[in-house]
């Protein structure tokens, strides 16, 4: 069987879901390009003679070995993408496992346990806000009903997204007996954060930061741009820009972070005072204690500055992941045997997600720039194909003895 190698799979993803405007991937949810890097996954399982799985949270598997044996090592990642992210945030895991999965059947490994290859539906929460929303739905730490309750901007709720691309949305949520049958799972993803120096191909993960999403409405009061005086208005496009410097300033203070990096006007008129102001507000902390206090001091901040403008607000929390501690004696035998760093990172993964249900690792591959969600996202060759030979060993490690 001739199976296509690391750079011939990697050629294949390449052009799916890329703006030729900004060179970015646009692979949200239930859209056509997530169709496509689909259909390319399932080709790439049957294509081994792997058993192809849907499972009911629109997440893809491809199987060696009897999946209800149990005990069976998982590794894998995601597809989809942030609005114009970058070529390896998700692909670069999905690909690896394959290519690891390869370079093992090349060696002759013979396999003690079940192995499967999956790709996690939505992990960036691009499309519906939230991020994770495949693991999430099997971990069951977001329920059908939260899940139900999902729009993306034009008003589409997540089922009818589903539906419309032939998935049955009513067989969502909790899979225990999925998460039962899994031994380990790793996760092979793109480094985000400048943390491997030269020469250092490979890190594994120590911890993941807390973080969460949440909205902020400044409501104020539409009204003319030309014949409103100063003090007559109420608008809050002013209130929501001292609550974005605000963040900035706390988040720095507490060596945190803060974003908003996206926003929404209505009714969005150059010649009008806006009604209300959308921002959503990202943030993250080494500790959940420093989060907490980051995110109330930006509401008091942005409430302040509501009195002052004549602006209301209100605050909804969107998401929210607490802190992650991968599994100690997992991430000590993967970086022993790697001989890599351990590293904790600020970004969220689907890794995250099961390690409070199953033992759970990450490898990151270096990045040398550290620029990631963005389509300036880079890895070199060469550290992506020692990524490979990592993953193989680890692979190996856990399921050939
Ligand atoms: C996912 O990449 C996140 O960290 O938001
Ligand atoms: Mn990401
Ligand atoms: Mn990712």
């Amino acid at each position: 069987m001739t199976v296509p190698s690391f750079e011939e799979m990697w050629a294949e993803l390449l052009p799916v879901g890329r703006s030729a405007a900004s060179g970015g991937y646009r692979r949200f949810a239930w859209n056509s390009a997530d169709a496509e890097c689909r259909a390319w996954f399932e080709q790439q399982a049957r294509g081994r003679g792997l058993a192809y799985e849907l499972d009911r949270n629109g997440n893809q598997w491809a199987w060696l070995g009897d999946p209800t044996a149990g005990g069976a090592v998982v590794t894998g990642s995601h597809l989809d993408s942030v609005p114009d992210g970058g070529a390896f945030d998700g692909p670069l895991g999905v690909v690896s496992s394959f290519a690891a999965l390869d370079e093992l059947r090349s060696r002759g490994a013979e396999f003690t346990r079940p192995l499967a290859i999956v790709n996690f539906g939505d992990e960036e929460g691009a499309r519906f806000g939230v991020a994770c929303i495949g693991s999430r739905l099997t971990a069951g730490v977001l329920s059908p009903e939260q899940a139900y309750g999902l729009r993306d901007a034009d008003g589409v709720r997540l089922p009818d997204a589903m539906e419309k691309a032939g998935y049955d949305p009513t067989a969502i949520g909790a899979d225990e007996d999925r998460l039962a049958r899994i031994g380990a799972f790793v996760e092979l993803h793109v480094e985000q954060g400048r943390c491997l120096a030269e020469g250092q191909p490979v890190g594994v993960a120590g911890a993941i930061w807390p973080h969460g999403r949440w909205r902020f409405d400044f409501h104020g009061e539409a009204n003319h741009a030309g014949t409103t005086r100063i003090e007559d208005r109420r608008d809050p496009m002013l209130t929501y820009a001292n609550t974005v410097l605000a963040a900035r300033k706390k988040a720095k203070q507490a060596g945190a972070r803060a974003t908003f990096g996206k926003v929404a006007v209505e009714p969005n008129g150059t010649n009008a005072i806006a009604s209300l102001v959308r921002g959503w507000l990202d943030s993250r902390a080494a500790d959940e204690r420093t989060l907490t206090e980051l995110v109330e001091a930006i509401e008091r901040a942005a409430a302040e500055r509501g009195e002052r403008d004549g602006v209301r607000v209100e605050l909804t929390r969107e998401s929210y992941t607490p802190v992650v501690d991968f599994d100690g004696p997992l991430r000590d035998r993967l970086a022993k045997l790697l001989d890599a760093p351990v590293l904790p990172t600020g970004a969220g993964h689907d890794a995250g997600i099961l390690a409070s249900a199953i033992p759970t690792a990450m490898l990151f591959v270096r990045n040398p720039t550290g620029v990631s969600h963005s389509p300036a996202e880079h890895a070199e060759q060469a550290d992506c194909l020692a990524g490979v030979a990592a993953l193989a060993d680890v692979l190996e490690d856990l399921a050939c003895q």
